[in-house]
């Protein structure tokens, strides 16, 4: 497809995307914090009525009542929240199509990688489906009962398949697969575990049965497992803005310290929902002090040394940048599939080279996330000069041309 149209295209699934999983995670967040609000119903209610809340929005006020049963004729109205979720995952597996697996080359898989780009997407797709039936098999098989295990195994998981799609994808790809994985796992859910229990359970209402509560019991544990890894995916939804994450040496580990994190932070919301605050004001300083230790751990050290630098001529940088950049970074650039400079970067003058030093710098020396799927077969020496270069000032010598 031709590249303009590839634009439009992820534009308006991105677009879509993001809008149906703000609504899916508003809902399961609003049904979270219900749930552990509801206090003792008021002596008017009816007598199926576990619990209530009253609630004020936008000029209203509303009382909130969970019921064990409901008789009949309600059945035929209720509301079901599921096509956020569906929707959700079917743009996001549009967009992984349209941008990581039409686009392998420049995406997927690194040009000098293992993996040709088919080999790659069905890798991609692999990781997808497998990531579903193990995890499956686990839950059933109750190895997940216990929820100090279930987080155990869920970091582990997650830092060996990003250790190993870091040997065949590049930085960004491995990571976006991980979330990719996790969203699915988040789906497949709602789709295959809470409709059908939900299902169930409207069924034996109907015939005037009090449903079966191990149902229930298992889509409450699914739903309390894609509770945790909401603020992680949506972090590794983020992720491809932070090359400093994963184009790092130890990405691995710091995208485990991360979904750590969120789902640490998840917790506090979960706390202090039930009205636990109290015990939990140690989480969000803790939160945020293991975020800026991550920072501090993960710095990139300076890959040269000031003796060295007297030896880098701007003209050698130039040379660089002309050979390995300009094809794309340029007001109408000469790579194929490229229509405009990408992110608006363009690096054909010296004075452009000066306004982007410090995002080379980061960019194609401290990662290497440029050139992208390094298709202009950048040499580490280009990339080691190019450091050199930046540490000892970034001097941009316009009289030298
Ligand atoms: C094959 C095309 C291609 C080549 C070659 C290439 N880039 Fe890029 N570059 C891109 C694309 C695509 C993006 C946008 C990435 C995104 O959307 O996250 C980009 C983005 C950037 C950005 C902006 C990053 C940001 O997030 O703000 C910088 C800086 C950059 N490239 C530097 C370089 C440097 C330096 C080189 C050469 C060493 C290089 N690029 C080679 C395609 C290329």
């Amino acid at each position: 497809m031709d590249a303009y149209w590839l634009d439009w295209l992820n534009l308006v699934l991105r677009w879509a995307h993001v809008i149906f999983a703000v609504a899916w995670i508003g809902t399961s967040f609003f049904f979270m914090w219900l749930d552990a609000s509801l206090e003792e119903p008021g002596r008017d209610a009816d007598r199926e009525v576990g619990g209530e809340s009253w609630l004020v929005h936008s000029g209203g006020f509303y009382r909130m009542q969970k019921y064990r049963m409901v008789p009949e004729p309600i059945l035929r109205g209720l509301h079901w929240f599921k096509w956020d979720a569906y929707l959700t995952w079917i743009t996001g597996a549009l967009l992984l199509i349209a941008l990581y697996y039409l686009q392998a080359p420049t995406w997927l898989v690194p040009a000098d990688g293992p993996l040709g780009p088919w080999a790659g997407v069905a890798v991609g797709l692999a990781v997808l489906v497998l990531g579903w039936l193990v995890y499956d098999r686990a839950c059933r098989a109750g190895w997940l009962d216990d929820g100090r295990v279930a987080t155990l195994a869920g970091l582990v998981a997650v830092g060996a398949l990003a250790f190993a799609l870091e040997q065949v994808f590049t930085g960004r790809a491995a990571y976006l697969h991980v979330g990719a994985m996790l969203g699915t796992l988040m789906a497949a859910n709602v789709a295959m575990i809470i409709m059908p229990a939900q299902r169930a359970l409207v069924a034996a209402t109907a015939r005037g049965e009090r449903p079966d509560p191990a149902l229930g019991a298992r889509a409450k544990q699914r739903s309390v497992h894609n509770n945790y890894v909401t603020l992680p995916v949506v972090f590794i939804m983020l992720s491809n803005h932070f090359p400093m994450t994963w184009g790092h040496g130890w990405s691995w580990a710091i995208l485990v310290a991360l979904v750590a994190i969120g789902a640490f932070a998840r917790h506090w919301f979960n706390l202090h929902d039930a009205g636990r605050a109290r015990a939990a004001v140690w989480i969000p300083p803790a939160a945020v002090a293991a975020l800026v230790a991550l920072a501090f751990v993960s710095q990139p050290r300076a890959t040269s040394t000031s003796t060295d630098a007297a030896a880098v001529r701007f003209a050698e940088v130039e040379a660089v940048i002309d050979r390995r950049c300009v094809s794309c970074h340029a007001a109408e650039p000469t790579f194929e599939g490229f229509v405009e400079p990408p992110l608006g970067v363009a690096l054909e003058t010296p004075a452009d080279i000066r306004r982007h030093a410090r995002a080379i710098y980061t960019q194609s020396v401290v990662t290497d996330a440029m050139p992208i799927g390094n298709l202009t077969g950048i040499t580490p020496d280009e990339r080691a000069l190019l450091g050199r270069w930046y540490e000892s000032g970034a001097a941009v010598d316009t009289a030298a041309r």
